[in-house]
């Protein structure tokens, strides 16, 4: 018998069609987030859901939804997902790593760049009619060449803008739960780096441990040039701290990618020119878009078929 499995946004086509050659599909066919009774509603009488990280799979889901067996989420995040729950149901809950790794650090580039260089604001200048010829004191930024770049999380989207950062010239220095022996890049404690760093970015998967990590305290401690990137999960900042430090000068600036509340954005940082802002578009390119659909979808097949995967995040569910 086929299992039934709710997909809770219309993604990539090929996907889908590979999941309706092994699986009894139904769709959200609305692009939208679906609400958590509307979620239920759907999945109450599922075997399995392919989810967004804009989908809340929380222990009351779990339980309203007894027949489920097995989660795949379209994302390399999985905060989203109360795992012990799933595990106490042994559904085990598959996830899209490595696919996303080079867009996301590319996009973190994109937004160290902008925020040093003035990207948005140069360009918000222009459109507004202000260019009114070449001047030795317009815009001025802040050289990334030669500077220091310290990587909060050193996973495999860590490692990938270290590399980058070592072609523009930069030394990393990093911190994470343990020191990785990695040949190019110093290891740090957290107070250290926050201390050290031009810029720094946070690549960490967000749990409970490191709500608020970069709090008022830590934003105290970085250098007054310095940079905060978030292309991670936006709670791991305390974003209102954030805005005050930016307001009383204590830090340069930042590029966030992601938000405490998404789709809120603290309305002090709206007013910031020295903030660049962005609506969680790391690993939003066309290609990889497609790539995490069709890794979501053969996670599930290879639940289906037995085979033991390498994108499962709780292998205890799976009697590993
Ligand atoms: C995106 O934020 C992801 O976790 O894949
Ligand atoms: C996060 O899990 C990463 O890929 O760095």
């Amino acid at each position: 018998m086929k299992l039934k499995i709710f997909v809770t946004y219309p993604l990539a086509e090929a996907a889908i069609q590979k999941l309706q050659s092994h699986f009894e599909v139904t769709i959200n066919a609305e692009s939208r987030a679906l609400s958590p009774a509307e979620l239920i509603q759907q999945c109450k009488d599922k075997d399995g859901v392919l989810c967004l990280l804009t989908d809340t799979i929380d222990k009351s889901f779990i339980t309203a939804c007894p027949s489920l067996k097995v989660i795949s989420n379209y994302a390399v995040g999985y905060n989203n997902i109360d795992i012990s729950a799933a595990n106490d149901r042994k559904i085990p809950v598959y996830y899209t790593p490595g696919v996303l790794t080079d867009t996301t650090a590319d996009l973190t580039l994109a937004l160290i760049l902008a925020a040093t260089r003035r990207v948005v604001e140069a360009d918000a200048f222009v459109r507004a009619g202000k260019f009114k010829g070449w001047s030795p004191d317009l815009l001025l930024g802040f050289d990334i060449n030669g500077k220091t770049l310290g990587i909060i999380g050193m996973g495999r989207i860590g490692l990938a803008v270290a590399k980058r950062a070592e072609a523009f010239n930069m030394s990393v220095v990093y911190s994470a739960t343990r020191d990785k022996g990695l040949p190019h890049y110093q290891y740090m404690g957290l107070e250290q780096i926050l201390q050290t760093a031009d810029i720094i970015s946070l690549h960490l998967p967000y749990n409970a441990d490191n709500h608020h990590l970069i709090n008022a305290q830590r934003l105290s401690q970085m250098k007054k040039t310095a940079y905060l990137i978030n292309t991670a999960r936006g709670p791991i900042v305390d974003e209102a701290a954030l805005a005050s430090a930016l307001i009383q000068g204590k830090i340069a600036g930042a590029g966030l990618d992601v938000f405490e509340e998404e789709p809120k954005v603290h309305p002090d940082l709206l007013k910031l020119s020295q903030v660049v802002l962005l609506p969680h578009i790391g690993s939003a390119t066309v290609d990889t878009r497609k790539k995490m659909a069709l890794m979501a979808a053969d996670n599930l097949i290879q639940f289906a078929d037995g085979q033991k995967t390498e994108n499962v995040i709780n292998p205890q569910a799976l009697g590993a």
